[in-house]
């Protein structure tokens, strides 16, 4: 038995310490947001955070993190979108879909450590999650929405308002303006291909 903190919750689960954190997320708990793409660290769609740090779940073992905050992307819509969620649908980010938890997470993990990323650093941060469908000029576009509506003040009385999600750290929640908002995103810029230099 494994004993773990999932989304604020603590957790029994029967399994060998070496089986990776995303095996039990999906399978034991039940937590398929995140998501399984290459199992080998390549690819960002198993991201979740431990520690508030982004990890690749798929390469975790269980036994690694027992007893540390883990935090999926289940909890930062928990109490109302996250920024970046918002972000994300403002921009019309998601394609296929696939990568875009693991997007998320290594967006809310970089934001906390720069809240105010240039388009190199969003690039290097999220240079290895991998998106199939081309997303990138649209993450980086949500990117710097998502990290502008965190530095506004509104964000932080929307936050205080609505009480921080524990489970998801510092997840802040913001309006939904965003539904709205998504329906006015523009084509992908030609910028599309320098938007992905570096990428995997
Ligand atoms: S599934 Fe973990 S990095 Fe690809
Ligand atoms: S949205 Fe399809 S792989 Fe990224």
């Amino acid at each position: 038995m494994v004993k773990l903190v999932v989304n604020g919750k603590p957790v029994e689960v029967a399994a060998e310490a070496d089986t990776p954190l995303l095996w039990v997320l999906r399978d034991k708990l039940g937590l398929t947001g995140t998501k399984f793409g290459c199992g080998i660290a390549q690819c960002g769609a198993c991201t979740v955070h431990v520690n508030d740090q982004a990890r690749r779940s798929c390469v975790l073992p269980v036994g690694d993190v027992a007893g540390k905050p883990i935090t999926t992307i289940e909890a930062l819509g928990a109490h109302g979108l996250h920024a970046v969620q918002a972000a994300w649908l403002a921009e019309n980010v998601p394609q296929c879909g696939y990568c875009q938890a693991g997007q998320i997470m290594t967006t809310v993990a970089l934001l906390r450590a720069n809240p105010q990323p240039t388009d190199d650093d969003i690039d290097s941060a999220l240079s290895a999650n991998l998106c199939r469908c081309g997303t990138y000029p649209r993450i980086r576009r949500a990117v710097h929405r998502a990290a502008k509506a965190l530095r506004s003040p509104a964000a932080d009385q929307v936050g205080a308002a609505a009480g921080e999600a524990s489970a998801a750290g510092k997840a802040r929640p913001v309006p939904v303006e965003a539904s709205s908002a998504a329906g006015k995103a523009g084509p992908i810029p030609a910028a599309a291909s320098s938007a992905g230099k570096g990428r995997r």
